[in-house]
């Protein structure tokens, strides 16, 4: 099957029938209304917390089809060995990926900031040799942890729901040694805004096109909700492109070593018969490097 038959036939067994949030139909308007450009902690924790249960569910032990698929094999590669590492996991969800450094051999904290995730994270089984040591804590503020502890700190697609991301990345600077490295997972900005409902409901039978409505919005910065995705609470997303991160990371003491768009391991995700999600999202991964 070559490319173009994939994408179609991902495109008629899943986007076609993909249910919209609780069958509301989609109110741009709406969503253009919601977007400002920030959204307390707290509330942003609540929806986490509401959203836990179906959260774990989804990812269960080893993530979902599109961390499986698509990006966590890049990301522990781009990440290198951990044995013997003291590695941060910020925004662990229910813990997964923080289990799979500690099988890898890494000594790992891993905190989130909803009590209901963390809550989830410690109920599935440890399978590592090391244990990961789960708490309650924002990225934005990581006292719990004195300065340049960590080797290594680990952010999975979390960045895009932290309302004060330069904080966020002070804080993973503070905590890692000198040259220590911050990895981070973030939905590709070019493909993935909060605010594009187009790729859920274009009639367009071309990925190209569907996608294409997210050029004119790309810079349209702030915050609005995702509630495309099936079962959960509407969940703030806040939209920066490219150049913004570049930014960030400069300004919070990082350096770029590398950054990597994973494509998708097409035959793994053919055989599990679940390919939409790993096939249509897109991510971005960045490897950071702690000047000093
Ligand atoms: C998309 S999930 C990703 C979870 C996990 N990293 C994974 O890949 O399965 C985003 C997670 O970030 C957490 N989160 C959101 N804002 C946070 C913050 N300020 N500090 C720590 N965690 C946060 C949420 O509670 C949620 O568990």
């Amino acid at each position: 099957m070559d490319r173009w038959e994939f994408d179609q036939r991902c495109r008629h067994s899943s986007l076609a029938s993909l249910p919209r949030s609780k069958g509301r139909p989609v109110n741009t308007r709406e969503l253009y209304q919601f977007r400002r450009d920030t959204v307390a902690e707290a509330a942003i924790r609540a929806v986490w917390d509401a959203n836990s249960a179906a959260w774990d569910a989804s990812i269960q032990d080893e993530g979902d089809d599109f961390r499986r698929h698509r990006t966590d094999d890049a990301f522990i590669r781009m990440i290198g060995p951990v044995e013997g590492m003291r590695v941060l996991d910020i925004g662990c969800g229910n813990g997964y990926f923080a289990r799979r450094m500690a099988r890898l051999g890494a000594d790992v904290d891993a905190v989130d900031l909803s009590p209901k995730m963390v809550r989830l994270a410690r109920t599935r089984k440890d399978s590592g040799n090391r244990r990961v040591k789960y708490r309650v804590a924002s990225a934005t503020d990581l006292k719990v942890f004195a300065d340049g502890i960590f080797d290594v700190a680990v952010s999975n697609f979390v960045l895009m729901s932290i309302a004060d991301a330069p904080t966020a990345l002070r804080e993973a600077h503070r905590v890692l040694r000198s040259h220590g490295s911050l990895a981070i997972a973030l939905t590709h900005p070019v493909f993935v805004h909060p605010s594009a409902r187009k790729p859920y409901v274009s009639d367009s039978p071309r990925l190209e096109e569907a996608f294409g409505a997210l050029a004119s919005i790309y810079r349209d910065r702030g915050v609005a909700q995702i509630d495309t995705w099936p079962g959960f609470e509407p969940t703030p997303h806040f939209h920066r492109t490219l150049s913004d991160y570049w930014e960030l990371f400069r300004s919070a003491g990082f350096v770029v070593d590398h950054f990597e768009e994973p494509g998708l391991a097409l035959e793994p995700a053919q055989q599990s018969g679940q390919v939409a999600i790993g096939a249509h999202l897109q991510a971005c991964l960045y490897l950071l490097r702690k000047t000093a």
